[in-house]
């Protein structure tokens, strides 16, 4: 990790019992219903993994990959499929499953683009969510953590690509992006 972290936000151990609090909540909500979680690759790894074991409930896993166009770091709004599902979403509950929403863009786009193909329902359910979201019309039924708006790594999150690793998760260092 070197001097990359500058300090931590979110341990494991809050992780770990948010994950079994929002899992719980799933259960009840989709009781006795059909349920397809949909993961929001590359970040979303680790959420889907962790949450969908604490889960009881006998749900369906699929994948997503999207590409936002926009300048560097930042959403654009205008959505790429890199891979779609394999599964027909029609009738289907749907709960994307997310690591972070920033702009809140991407799951605009994402909300609309599901609910298009006719599915019973589409929620949303979030890692961290930043306060950039809140001015967004983007309803998140499940947020694990509301988190101000620095950068952070770790869990599923990355910084060029490295750090998603981290069990925990923290804030980067400016010395390493400025
Ligand atoms: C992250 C995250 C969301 C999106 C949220 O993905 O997983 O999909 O950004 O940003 P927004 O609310 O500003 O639209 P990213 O594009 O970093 O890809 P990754 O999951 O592969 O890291």
């Amino acid at each position: 990790m070197g001097d990359a972290l500058e300090k931590v936000l979110v341990t494991e151990e809050q992780i770990r019992t948010r994950h079994r609090e929002m899992a719980a909540e799933i259960d009840a909500d989709y009781a006795g219903r059909d349920l397809l979680l949909v993961g929001v690759l590359k970040g979303a790894v680790m959420v889907m993994a962790d949450l969908a074991r604490e889960l009881h409930h006998p749900c369906a896993m699929d994948w997503m990959a999207v590409s936002s166009y926009g300048a560097g770091t930042n959403s654009s709004g205008v959505v790429r499929i890199l891979k779609d599902l394999d599964t027909d979403i029609q009738n289907r509950n749907v709960l994307i499953v997310e690591d972070v929403i920033d702009s809140g863009l991407t799951l605009s786009w994402l909300v609309g683009n599901l609910r298009s193909r006719g599915p019973a329902s589409v929620e949303i359910c979030t890692m961290v969510r930043k306060p950039l979201a809140l001015d967004v019309d983007l309803e998140v039924r499940y947020v694990g953590f509301d988190l101000p708006n620095e950068f952070i790594i770790g869990y599923g999150l990355d910084y060029a690509e490295k750090y998603r690793n981290l069990p925990f998760i923290g804030t980067l260092a400016p010395h390493m992006y400025s």
